[in-house]
């Protein structure tokens, strides 16, 4: 499927086939091929929980209102946002612009104060802003990938954050932008049309 395809025909599917299952290689593949998105200071401020188990779709689809699709998906990404992910990553994130020609050595300590100044300090909404956004491009690029292995998905920000922190043992200071059910359509159901998009006069100023 081409990209242009993938993103016309990507929907937020609401009825999955429940019991289908899909392999961790499958959900690996998937998710090394989002792995390619940009991000800010290439940093990858992101992290996935991967629910597949029964049980505990069960927990998460409690957490997320009650929403049938956290359960009846054949998984659910819990997409966290690090805010840490400037301090985790930027070594090794230098360490190969440095090994790859970006960059000479003597400029690590030079991007080093350009990423913090840009991102703000550990505990700022600058840093949490930095951290959601890129977190988000990652999630787009895998509901896209998804297309191109033949899986659809349902993005969701219907859920209770402390109830998932608190379930799935994910530290205070992580944030999570949303939730990504990845399956296979229920067999049967015709999906309704799109709604509406605004028309680009509305919200698109060249200059
Ligand atoms: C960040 C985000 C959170 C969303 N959360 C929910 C949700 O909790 N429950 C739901 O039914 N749909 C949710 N949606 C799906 C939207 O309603 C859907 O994307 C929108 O209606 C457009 O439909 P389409 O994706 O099929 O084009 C969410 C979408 C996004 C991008």
């Amino acid at each position: 499927m081409d990209v242009i395809q993938a993103i016309k025909e990507r929907r937020s599917i609401n009825f999955f086939e429940a019991g289908k299952e899909i392999s961790d290689d499958q959900i690996r593949e998937l998710l090394a091929i989002a792995n390619l998105s940009p991000s800010s200071f290439n940093l990858q401020p992101w992290r996935v929980v991967v629910v597949k188990n029964p049980e505990r779709k069960k927990v998460l689809r409690q957490c997320a209102f009650n929403q049938p699709k956290a359960e009846e998906a054949s998984a659910v990404l819990i997409m966290i946002a690090d805010p840490k992910g400037v301090e985790e990553n930027m070594g090794r994130m230098l360490d190969s612009w440095q090994a790859l020609g970006y960059m000479k050595p003597e400029m690590r300590e030079t991007y080093k104060g350009m990423a913090q100044n840009l991102y703000g300090a550990e505990n700022s909404l600058k840093r949490k802003i930095f951290a959601v956004k890129n977190t988000s491009l990652f999630a787009m690029s895998i509901m896209i990938a998804a297309m191109g292995l033949g899986l659809e998905t349902h993005p969701m920000d219907g859920f209770g954050e402390e109830c998932i922190k608190k379930e799935f043992n994910i530290p205070a200071d992580k944030i999570i932008p949303m939730l990504i059910a990845v399956g296979h359509l229920k067999s049967g159901v015709t999906l309704l049309p799109r709604a509406f998009r605004r028309d680009l006069s509305e919200f698109v100023r060249f200059e």
